[in-house]
């Protein structure tokens, strides 16, 4: 991409659509299509990654060629200014990134350690479990937790809860927040809820969210949860194909927020029955089949265990499957108290 032949390289304009990383820095798009481009309201460039080529020529109208090249466009200037890696990188590049990867604690030293340290930023986290297990607690906590800054478990950042169960309960904020010495009005003003009343309701405050994750600061993104909207309106086998469907677009959209915004995002999953009982398996899967397998970065099974909790690492492409006890209190999400 030509960046460096804009003689206008140090006007206020360039500098402002830099920042905005607007589609404006298209500039090998004739001007017809950067217009069109305009009238389906993506107006930057992690807009259109976000989107990818399929549904921006679906919403745009322009060819799929065109889309796809206007695709790699943004992707090469998202390289450019280091917010995605670079085509090809030397994998010593990638481990000193990752190094200093952002994470948020989830309240309780051991689940971090599970988790390498904390929720990831760039990755989504899937815990799954039955009624009960912890998951809401986890997104409460996390939620409140991610507003502290880095050397005490946070980002500095605020939340976007998208709540589809009708769970999301400010005055549990305000205990966890009072419990860990934070100030209750303040954490709640830092957490943004949507509650989501259909699948579609769901896809269009995603699509929307974009704008919120920039506007206010928001570095953790939570659906609690991720797929029950779907699950209770695709009943039967013969609307079993459309969910997969969209709930795979819904995933791979959540993960190019996660990357393009390089925020966390927590997924609560339910459970599904599973007839694989056996040793050291459970009788329970997450539900909505290889959709979330495939999409999630770590995927955490919670099931209650006496007074405590014991989450266990099913799947991640860097910790072996083991699994740790926590618990709930006031506070949240904590460690259990030794006896
Ligand atoms: P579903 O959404 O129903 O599938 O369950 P979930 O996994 O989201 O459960 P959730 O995280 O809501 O956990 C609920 C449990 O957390 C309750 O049964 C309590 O055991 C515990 N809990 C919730 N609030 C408090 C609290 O203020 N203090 C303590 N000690 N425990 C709490
Ligand atoms: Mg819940």
């Amino acid at each position: 991409m030509n960046h460096g032949s804009d003689p206008d390289n140090s006007s206020f304009d360039h500098k402002s659509k830099k920042e905005s990383l607007s589609i404006d820095l298209l500039s090998d798009l004739p001007t017809e299509l950067l217009s069109q481009l305009k009238k389906t309201g993506l107006l930057s460039l992690k807009d259109i990654v976000i989107e990818g080529p399929f549904e921006l020529s679906a919403k745009s109208g322009i060819s799929m060629d065109d889309c796809n090249f206007i695709y790699n466009q943004a992707i090469a200037y998202l390289e450019d200014v280091g917010i995605m890696e670079k085509r090809f990188t030397p994998a010593t590049t990638i481990y000193d990134k990752r190094k200093k990867i952002g994470r948020i604690s989830t309240g309780s030293k051991n689940f971090d350690k599970l988790l390498g340290g904390g929720l990831e930023t760039g990755a989504i986290t899937e815990v799954y479990g039955e009624f009960g297990s912890g998951k809401t607690q986890l997104c409460h906590t996390a939620s409140v937790i991610v507003q502290l800054n880095r050397n005490q478990g946070g980002l500095d950042g605020g939340a976007l809860y998208i709540d589809t169960e009708n769970t999301f309960r400010p005055e549990r904020i305000e205990t966890i927040s009072r419990a860990r010495r934070q100030n209750p009005s303040q954490t709640l003003d830092n957490i943004i809820v949507a509650r989501a009343y259909s699948s579609s309701h769901q896809e269009l405050i995603l699509s929307e969210s974009r704008r919120i994750i920039e506007a206010q600061n928001i570095k953790l993104l939570i659906l609690d949860s991720a797929i029950s909207l779907y699950r209770s309106e695709y009943l039967g086998l013969s609307a079993l194909s459309l969910r997969q469907q969209r709930m795979n677009k819904l995933v791979h959209s959540i993960m190019r927020i996660a990357q393009t915004h390089q925020i966390a995002v927590l997924l609560a999953n339910q459970v599904q029955s599973s007839p694989e009982t056996g040793f050291g398996n459970t009788s329970f899967k997450a539900a909505g089949g290889n959709i979330f397998a495939h999409s999630s970065t770590y995927r955490i099974f919670l099931r209650k265990s006496n007074r405590n909790r014991i989450a266990r690492m099913v799947d991640s492409p860097n910790h072996p499957e083991s699994e740790i006890v926590f618990s709930i209190d006031e506070s949240g999400i904590t460690d259990p108290q030794k006896i």
